[in-house]
């Protein structure tokens, strides 16, 4: 039974890093598909670039000198998932490197109603476009996508930026990005050697919520098994408990997990609190419903029970599960989280583009002393 276990396992480890190196080009991260691509090295040096892009940013001269990193390269935003955040971030990180963009929003203005297949409508996108950002309520599609496009006569690259219940890679970035500026000393270096230091070693981070059908969740886990020593606690109603593959994940790389029913309790033991709504578009026939939401809120009256530095995200959009009596609070930094994405997410194409070498030595040249 053991050996039969053993031999799945293998062979699912094999499967994920088959899919990984289709993914990847010459070993680094080329369609942005699924978390698992990122290694410690490749997600410490997304978080640099990001703080050197938002500081050259902040000058006129910055901000001219990004826009001609990418003008000659076009992104079309295929978005036919409802989106306000990811969409403006990815228009917002585009506008920061200078790459032009396209958007689709809505089917029914394609030639898919006259017929043609979701398919070929990617394969023309991309010989009129450079990149394909995309959000799409099918798991498995934009890995689908990239496998297309690697046998296109022109491949490019695309992004998931949210592909139904499965994963939401970017989103996981920003995250990462916004609990290491969190957790780091706020004295520590700007550049390199504040990401090289594993600030997650011995802290506890809770997810709250529907972990079942949250997407963003089950991408920041996976980014989190690369750092050791962290420990991840799963607080969710019985019927919304994160996945099995998630929890194997952790099992293989070491990453101590706990799976509770209550936030309040004990929730002096954390911190970081990663709250989420409830999924229910995801519903069939109104399930959720029936479901008890409430020890899955974050509400004003808890703060006595905080870690004194406690940090509070949120992938958003939020509804009652947290509290907005919270935000003027310093333990809040969703709305920071929002920001953080915008550099991330220009920081990522750049990578994807190789403009991140011209980027990082014109920050050398002109912000350290
Ligand atoms: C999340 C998503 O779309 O998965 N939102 C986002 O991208 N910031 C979370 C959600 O919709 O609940």
């Amino acid at each position: 039974m053991q050996a039969t276990n053993m031999a799945a396992d293998t062979h699912r480890e094999t499967d994920t890093s088959h899919r990984v190196s289709s993914l990847n080009h010459n070993d680094k991260p080329y369609h942005i598909v699924l978390a698992q691509q990122f290694d410690r090295s490749s997600i410490d040096q997304l978080c640099q670039m990001a703080d050197m892009i938002r500081t050259i940013a902040n000058s006129r001269q910055g901000g001219q000198f990004l826009r001609t990193m990418l003008g000659h390269k076009r992104a079309m935003l295929y978005f036919i998932q409802p989106s306000t955040r990811t969409f403006l971030s990815f228009t917002a990180a585009c506008q920061v490197i200078g790459m032009p963009f396209s958007e689709v929003r809505d089917r029914s203005t394609s030639s898919e109603v006259k017929g043609e297949s979701e398919d070929d409508t990617i394969r023309t996108l991309s010989q009129y476009f450079d990149l394909i950002i995309m959000r799409h309520p099918m798991e498995g599609f934009a890995e689908h996508v990239a496998t297309m496009l690697n046998d296109m006569p022109r491949t490019i690259p695309v992004m998931n930026a949210g592909s139904g219940k499965d994963q939401h890679p970017t989103q996981a970035l920003l995250d990462i990005y916004t609990l290491y500026r969190s957790f780091a000393n706020p004295r520590a270096e700007r550049s390199e050697p504040r990401y090289t230091k594993n600030v997650f070693a011995g802290k506890t981070i809770a997810f709250a919520g529907d972990l079942l059908r949250g997407r963003t969740v089950r991408s920041l886990a996976y980014l989190l098994c690369r750092y050791p020593g962290v420990r991840l606690v799963f607080v969710s109603p019985p019927e919304l408990k994160i996945g099995d593959d998630i929890l194997d994940y952790l099992g293989k790389h070491d990453i101590e997990y706990e799976l509770r029913d209550d936030l309040r309790k004990d929730l002096g033991e954390y911190d970081a609190v990663y709250m989420t709504r409830l999924q229910d578009e995801h519903d069939k026939s109104g399930e959720s419903k029936a479901i008890d939401y409430d020890k899955y809120v974050l509400t004003a009256d808890m703060v006595p029970d905080f870690k004194s530095n406690l940090t509070i995200m949120h992938p958003l959009p939020r509804r009652h599960e947290l509290d907005e009596k919270l935000d003027a609070t310093p333990y809040a930094k969703y709305w920071q989280q929002v920001r953080n994405g915008m550099w991330m997410r220009a920081a990522l194409i750049a990578t994807v583009f190789n403009v991140d070498v011209a980027i990082r030595d014109h920050y050398h040249a002109y912000y350290t002393f």
